[in-house]
């Protein structure tokens, strides 16, 4: 475990709001005296037992209900950076829900301001560069996403893309089509949750309809051929969740994950958390999960690579991570491929 994270990384699908511990929870529910339907962090994580996508959704939108003012916003990312910077994540891509603080009366504002503090001191004390990615709320409206849109573009140059999250079945990338269609006018990057649930229909949709730079998720593309060929062709970077796709049942174990089977196809494959403090694991636990499927010392090293060619890191910065991961000696990763 200490080797693999010796192994310089990139993380690229983490939702911050799916990296709130239940201790902090609790401490931040009692500095702002909001109420918990749980007695304490045990009972909270007792309740961490999902179905599927939508069974976390609700715990997950819950946990977030008790973050009101700027200081918790930086207290959830900070802590979040000092965990993955230990983990030897040299670059991180985070994706926040505005839309699920907005209906609770909580200001874009103060959420991007929250955050953002902390990637700054993350940037100047831990090393660790970021970019933020606006997801939208797939089971909500095209017009909410439209609204939240203009939120953004008054606030452009501190958020480097946008996604679609939440629950997928139903909602296909083609209901945002429009509000894709104006954020990638106005410069934004684009992104989308896509074959984590939803057939692989919705990954095709994603390239076609919203023009998306990376999949999130993508795993269900396997049981479309000619998709996965396409994405080999195309150089599709996909953000793949191990532990998450266990936890929501994606998958019936990690030994039947498709990573090394997605990898060896030649799919530009990277590995990430997802929602760390729900799903057991923050991304090294997820790299030392995948390390028993079968990869060789290389080729974790490799999947570190693709998440600095799969980043939306300027050149120069990319090269240099790169160059850093050439750098470390292979016999301090020898113990990383056992399980
Ligand atoms: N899938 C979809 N939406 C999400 C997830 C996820 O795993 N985590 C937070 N929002
Ligand atoms: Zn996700």
């Amino acid at each position: 475990m200490t080797e693999i994270h010796a192994l310089p990384k990139a993380e690229l699908h983490v939702h911050i709001e799916g990296t709130f511990e239940p201790e902090l929870i609790f401490e931040i529910a009692a500095r702002n005296r909001v109420a918990l339907p749980y007695a304490n962090v045990e009972a909270l994580r007792a309740a961490y037992d999902f179905s599927d996508l939508q069974s976390f959704l609700g715990v997950y939108y819950a946990g977030m209900d008790v973050l009101r003012v700027e200081r918790d916003f930086y207290d959830l990312t900070i802590a979040y950076l000092r965990r993955a910077v230990a983990q030897g994540v040299r670059h991180a891509e985070i994706f926040f829900d505005p839309q699920a603080h907005l209906s609770r009366g909580i200001a874009f504002d103060v959420v991007v301001n929250g955050i953002r503090q902390a990637l700054r001191e993350g940037e100047r004390d831990l090393r660790v560069t970021s970019h933020l990615i606006l997801c939208f709320l797939r089971d909500l409206s095209e017009e909410s996403a439209m609204e939240t849109l203009d939120l953004a573009l008054r606030n452009r140059e501190k958020i480097v893309a946008v996604g679609l999250d939440s629950a997928e079945l139903g909602n296909p990338p083609s209901k945002f089509v429009r509000v894709f269609d104006r954020a990638r006018a106005e410069g934004f990057l684009t992104v989308a949750h896509a074959g984590e649930e939803g057939p692989p229909e919705y990954v095709a949709e994603a390239l076609d309809l919203l023009k998306v730079a990376r999949v999130d998720h993508g795993v269900r593309c396997m049981e479309d051929p000619a998709l996965v060929q396409r994405l080999v062709r195309e150089r599709v970077p996909l953000t793949v969740c191990p532990l998450s796709n266990v936890r929501l049942r994606v998958v019936r174990s990690l030994e039947e994950h498709p990573l090394k089977r997605m990898f060896d196809a030649g799919l530009l494959v990277t590995v990430n958390s997802d929602d760390p403090a729900y799903f057991g694991g923050y991304v090294g636990e997820n790299y030392a999960g995948v390390a028993a499927l079968g990869f060789t010392t290389e080729e974790l090293a490799t999947l570190a690579r693709h998440s600095f060619e799969a980043s939306f890191l300027e050149e120069p910065l990319r090269r240099r991570y790169l160059e850093e991961i050439a750098g470390v000696d292979g016999s301090e990763l020898q113990d990383a491929a056992l399980p």
